[in-house]
């Protein structure tokens, strides 16, 4: 008996691996972390499945419906939205699953910055503008950032920022980013990415709080940096005429 750890995607079903929906579909208990995992995800469990939203379950009794589903020999498909390897709660169930000896797989999802980054038809690591991304989040409720991880120490960087769980401190991100960014960096937010109902805003620093409108909260996320808006930035060498690769050796062309 195992527990798969599925990485669900952000939402469109399509966009689930061929590896995750396998495992869905022969394991006879599935755990879903709510809302945020489609419907028609669970569509793939097989007939009489027990299926299981845990979202209202503290971890104690998501890990006894481990344990109960271990002991009566029946595999777990586990599933969270996005990829499991950022703000996922897996790590603290994959701690519990050690101590008590229940073997586990992992297997990776979309993340929700790489559908946010499709939506808005961009690549966020433009030569000579940014090539690095920074995930992160504001501090929350019931989370703090370690000292070090604020927004001023990523924004002086330059680097493009994936700000997650922070819609509802737009105001806060914008003041922490425009003494290193400026007012007109471009700032795109990206709400529900891949579902039915996703919704775009493109705007700047300055610009982004009026833009903002109604309906956008919770599950959004906050891209901001130079690479957002731009077209004037180099071409990368890879596809470069004269420069000489592995693949395309200019020796052997000649
Ligand atoms: C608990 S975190 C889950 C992150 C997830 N594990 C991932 O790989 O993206 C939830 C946050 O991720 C972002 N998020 C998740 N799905 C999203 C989507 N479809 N569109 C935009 N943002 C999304 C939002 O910032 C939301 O507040």
């Amino acid at each position: 008996m195992t527990v798969h750890f599925i990485g669900a995607g952000p939402g469109a079903a399509d966009l689930l691996t061929l590896r995750g929906r396998d495992i869905i579909a022969r394991c006879p208990v599935c755990l879903y972390a709510g809302s945020l995992v489609p419907e028609e995800i669970l569509s793939h469990c097989p007939p009489g499945a027990r299926i299981v939203n845990t979202a209202p379950l503290d971890l104690d009794a998501i890990i006894a419906e481990c344990r109960a589903a271990h002991e009566a020999g029946r595999d777990v498909a586990r599933l969270h939205s996005g990829d499991l390897s950022v703000w996922s709660a897996m790590g603290e169930q994959l701690r519990r699953l050690r101590a008590e000896g229940i073997p586990y797989t992992v297997t990776p999802g979309v993340p929700s910055f790489a559908a946010a980054a499709a939506a808005l038809g961009a690549e966020l690591t433009l030569p000579g503008l940014a090539q690095s991304v920074v995930l992160t989040r504001t501090p929350g409720r019931a989370s703090a950032m370690p000292e070090g991880e604020s927004l001023t120490n990523f924004a002086a960087t330059g680097a493009t920022l994936a700000i997650h769980l922070s819609i509802h401190n737009l105001s806060r991100v914008v003041a922490d980013l425009v003494p290193a960014y400026g007012a007109d960096c471009p700032v795109a937010v990206v709400y529900r990415a891949s579902w039915p109902d996703e919704k775009i805003v493109r705007a700047t620093l300055s610009t982004i709080e009026a833009a903002m409108g109604e309906g956008v909260e919770r599950t959004a996320l906050i891209l901001v940096g130079p690479a957002l808006a731009a077209e004037g930035f180099d071409e990368s060498c890879l596809y470069s005429t004269g420069y000489d690769r592995r693949f395309r050796p200019q020796g052997a062309r000649e």
